[in-house]
């Protein structure tokens, strides 16, 4: 496993980040350590590459008789432990199972706000069985940060997670 990521240059572009970060991503896993240490480690290289605000998952667990997300390995600020089903954009792309993508947090009806320093988000949704088991969530403190270029290589990262389970 490398020990230190290898970082584009200064005002490399998003696309020659998130492919600098893509070579290295399948070095970060170790096959004999577990999902946590290993997601964890994925996790924390998205964040540093991209320096986002908040990179992180969240688990569909079942909690007191019903389904609920739970927090995961993640990177930034303390966030909310506990999503329902269809509530803000992390349940919200659970209930859909698509990716949404939020320009501007404040006009996404029902957005939990983990962060007040959080203006832009995207979730995807990843699957086990045709079953969504975890959301994918990136918080950015720039209002549209998000686009179809982190649509493309977020999609590749969540298949990723999911073959780690
Ligand atoms: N904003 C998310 C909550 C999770 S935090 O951003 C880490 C939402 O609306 O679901």
């Amino acid at each position: 496993m490398a020990e230190e990521l290898k970082k584009a240059k200064p005002g490399a572009g998003k696309k020659e980040k998130y492919e600098l970060l893509m070579e290295q991503m399948r070095h970060l896993t170790d096959s004999k350590a577990d999902v946590i240490a290993n997601l964890s480690n994925c996790i924390a290289a998205l964040h540093e590459t991209m320096g986002f605000l908040w990179t992180g998952v969240y688990y569909v667990k079942e909690n007191e008789g019903k389904e609920e997300l739970m927090l995961g390995p993640f990177q930034g600020p303390v966030a909310c432990t506990r999503i329902g089903y269809g509530k803000g954009v992390c349940g919200a792309a659970w209930l859909q199972r698509e990716p949404i993508l939020v320009d501007d947090v404040e006009k996404f009806p029902g957005h939990i706000a983990c962060s007040s320093r959080s203006r832009s988000e995207i979730v995807l949704p990843l699957f086990r069985e045709n079953r969504v088991f975890m959301v994918l969530d990136a918080d950015s403190e720039n209002i549209s940060n998000f686009d179809q270029v982190d649509l493309f290589y977020l999609k590749q990262i969540a298949r990723l997670i999911e073959d780690l389970h």
